[in-house]
């Protein structure tokens, strides 16, 4: 086991300095891109001169042969520094000398940098496809419920009376900004630092902008200590994911609360939930819990990505290779939790009755008798307090607001009339919401077609 940069030591490493920081292990799953961002150098290299076609061809070759062994799962990560010394010595076994000409005006700090550029172009395709599935679980599932009853909550107490479908596409939201903020990501991840060298270019003439082509670049990085220093798009991914997370989180610590037997508004599927070693009663929201915990982690990885870019000074430093476990744990994370995500949601029972009798039981309609006496006249401020007696009144009977006589109402304001009922009946209060935005089951129906439609 060599390594890159043997020629002005007179030791071999310390076994320890090696073990310590070697990063095969973890950066291993570079290889593809490793790979095609190789091929692509040699390919410019011949464009432009610096190799001979049949050295160029040799070495492709080559590349796409160690490509192949590495996707049969023939090659161990063990044996090398890290990924790119790694293909460079399996290059240089399989096609000999002329292997030793790939590494022409490049450094693995460039190298390195692009590498992760690719991966990560890679993978927020792979997270947007994910959220665009829990996105279609949310719609689909609230499709189901555009006129299930439910209390909107402030401080966790009972409000205003919303449905379900809109309760449910309040995240859909949150994940669709989310992965606006992924897109707008990829842009920035989208530029190819090769050509950079170690931080300061070559002086061969290499054609960055042909091989940003080849690679699919959208631009070439224009400043090559830049190039190989910046890490931001790896935090902007972290920060994007974060934000997901902590969207996920909150809807995962809702469905912990409504699946429990004080709320009982859900039921998660048994496929989708977990039992107990001692407690036979016991179904558990883990999955939910685990969403909600592992969110501390990726939040955690955007925080150690900001405090290793904090106070680095240009160029490259090996501080930077700390970057991977952080991007790629982040990556994994939230893929694991996307992919469980939606069909959690899909699978659970709705308990459109304990929902409706939490509507009932909660006052919920109490601004909308309120907005009913201001129409009859009263400036709002007064209805305000009339309604917060009537509530005390019915919290001392134990009634509803459905449930009081006409005769009772008159007593709070003389400007009461049989149409009361309707004013404080959820369901037509619900209705009456039609405000751009607002749960009104007819809106939500359309906003629903809508979604389906951008969704396909
Ligand atoms: N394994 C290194 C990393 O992940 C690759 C770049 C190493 N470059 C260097 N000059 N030591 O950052």
């Amino acid at each position: 086991m060599g390594t890159l940069w043997g020629g002005r030591f007179q030791k071999e490493t310390d076994r320890r300095v090696r073990e310590f920081q070697d990063s095969l292990s973890f950066d291993f799953r570079l290889w593809p891109y490793d790979i095609k961002g190789s091929q692509a150098h040699a390919q410019m290299l011949v464009k432009v001169g610096v190799l001979a076609p049949d050295e160029g061809e040799a070495i492709i070759k080559g590349l796409a042969k160690i490509y192949a062994e590495f996707a049969a799962g023939k090659v161990q990560p063990e044996g090398e520094e890290d990924i790119h010394s790694l293909v460079e010595a399996l290059l240089v076994r399989w096609v000999g000398e002329v292997g030793k000409k790939l590494h022409t005006g490049r450094s693995r700090n460039d190298q390195v940098a692009t590498d992760l550029r690719l991966y990560l172009r890679d993978e927020i395709d792979a997270v947007r496809q994910l959220l665009k599935e829990l996105r279609r679980a949310l719609v689909d599932v609230a499709a189901e419920h555009v006129e299930t009853l439910m209390p909107g909550f402030t401080h966790l107490q009972p409000a205003q009376p919303v449905t379900f479908a809109h309760h449910l596409l309040a995240y859909y939201e949150m994940f669709t900004r989310d992965d606006a903020r992924l897109a707008d990501c990829y842009r920035r991840t989208n530029v190819l630092p090769l050509g950079a060298g170690a931080l300061a270019g070559t002086t061969f003439p290499l054609d960055r902008a042909y091989v940003a082509e080849l690679l699919g670049f959208e631009a070439v990085a224009a400043n090559s200590m830049d190039a190989v220093s910046d890490r931001d798009f790896v935090v902007e991914f972290c920060a994007a994911a974060a934000l997901t997370m902590v969207h996920l989180s909150r809807l995962a610590e809702e469905i912990i609360l409504w699946s429990t037997p004080q709320f009982g508004f859900v039921e998660l599927d048994d496929a989708f939930a977990t039992g107990s070693s001692m407690m036979p009663q016991k179904k558990n929201p883990d999955v939910a819990e685990l969403c909600r915990g592992k969110t501390g982690r990726v939040v955690g990885n955007l925080t150690g990505m900001l405090l290793l870019l904090k106070g680095l000074p240009l160029t490259y430093n090996k501080d930077l290779q700390e970057d991977k476990p952080l991007l790629f744990d982040t990556v994994d994370t939230l893929k694991a939790c996307l992919t469980v995500f939606g069909p959690l949601l899909r699978t659970m029972k709705v308990n459109r009755e304990r929902l409706a009798a939490a509507a009932r039981a909660g006052f919920i309609a109490a601004t909308d008798l309120a907005e009913y006496l201001v129409r009859k006249g009263l400036p709002f401020r007064d209805a305000h307090a009339v309604v917060g007696r009537v509530v005390l009144y019915c919290l001392e009977r134990g009634k509803t607001l459905e449930e009081l006589t006409l005769e009772e109402y008159r007593q709070f304001a003389a400007v009461i009339d049989a149409d009361v009922f309707a004013a404080v009946g959820l369901e037509a209060s619900l209705k009456a919401r039609r405000v751009p935005g607002g749960p009104a089951p007819d809106l939500t129906r359309e906003r629903i077609e809508t979604l389906k439609n951008l969704l396909r």
